[in-house]
C-alpha cells in the first residue's frame, strides 16, 4: 500500500525532515506514527500524498511510483485517499450536509447516491442533527468529525491522520478513535499521525516512532511508555 525506499526530504534552506526512510505498510495494517515535534511525521503524510517530492528515494504508493505518475494520473491516486487534517480544512461557507457531500461531487457521484452516503456518515460520526449546521457552529470535536466523515465519503483505500486528536478531550479522542479502528476493520489502511499516549497505548497497534527524520523504532504492538 505505502512503500518508502531510502527517502529523503531536504526542504529549500536545508532542512532535513526525513532521512534515508525506509518503509513498508501492508494492504489493512494500522499504524500510528509517533516522535517530537519537528521529527518529520507531516512531511511523511506530505510524501504519500505527493503534497511534496523526496529529494532522494522513491514513494511508491498502491503500487504507483510517485515519481513517475502523470499529472493526469495524480488525482487517480488521490482519489482512493482520505485525509484528516489536524486544522480541519473545512468549508467555512458550506454546511456540515455540503462540506461531507463536495468531496463526493468533485468525483461526479449521482446526487441521490450522496445523499444516502452523507446522511449514513452522519449517522455514523453522530452528527446527523447538526446536517445544516456550518463549521463555526460546532465545538472542535464535531469538526473533527465532520473532516472525518469527509475524508471517509468516497470509501478511501488509504485514510492518512495528522494529529486527529490534538484538540480533543478524552471522550471526543475515543470516539475518533474508535470511528478509524472501524473503517480499518472494513478494509481500509489507516495511518495516523499522533502525540497522544494514552490513545497509542490503548490501542495496541503497529507504531513508528520518527526522530529528526530517521525512523529509529517499528513496534507491531506498541506501546510508548515515555515521552519519545
Ligand atoms: N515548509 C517547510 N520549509 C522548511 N522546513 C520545513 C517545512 N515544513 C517542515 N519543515 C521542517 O522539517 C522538519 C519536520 O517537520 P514536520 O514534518 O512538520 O514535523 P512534525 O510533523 O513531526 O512536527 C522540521 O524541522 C520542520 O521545521
Ligand atoms: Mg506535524
Amino acid at each position: 500500500m505505502v512503500d518508502f525506499n531510502h527517502v529523503t526530504m531536504v526542504y529549500p534552506g536545508g532542512n532535513k525532515a526525513i532521512d534515508d526512510l525506509n518503509l513498508k505498510i501492508n494492504n489493512g495494517e494500522f499504524v500510528f506514527v509517533v516522535g517530537a515535534s519537528g521529527s518529520g511525521k507531516s512531511t511523511l503524510l506530505k510524501l504519500i500524498l505527493k503534497e511534496l517530492s523526496p529529494t532522494e528515494g522513491r514513494v511508491t504508493i498502491m503500487g504507483n511510483d510517485l515519481s513517475t505518475v502523470k499529472s493526469k494520473g495524480l488525482p487517480l491516486i488521490r482519489r482512493q485517499m482520505g485525509v484528516v487534517f489536524q486544522d480541519f480544512r473545512l468549508l467555512k461557507d458550506r454546511t456540515v450536509y455540503e462540506n461531507v457531500a463536495f468531496a463526493m461531487q468533485v468525483v461526479e457521484t449521482p446526487k441521490r447516491d450522496i445523499k444516502i452516503r452523507v446522511n449514513e456518515l452522519l449517522s455514523m460520526v453522530g452528527l446527523a442533527n447538526k446536517e445544516k449546521a456550518y463549521p463555526d457552529e460546532l465545538s472542535g470535536g464535531e469538526q473533527q468529525r465532520v473532516a472525518l466523515a469527509r475524508a471517509l465519503a468516497n470509501r478511501p483505500k488509504l485514510l492518512l491522520a495528522d494529529e486527529p486528536t490534538g484538540n480533543l478531550d478524552v471522550d471526543n479522542a475515543n470516539e475518533i478513535m474508535k470511528l478509524l479502528e472501524r473503517a480499518n476493520a472494513r478494509g481500509t489502511t489507516v495511518v495516523v499521525v499522533t502525540h497522544n499516549m494514552d490513545v497509542v497505548n490503548s490501542m495496541r497497534k503497529r507504531v513508528i516512532t520518527l526522530s529528526h527524520g530517521i525512523l529509529i523504532k517499528d513496534q507491531p504492538e506498541g506501546y510508548i511508555s515515555n515521552e519519545f
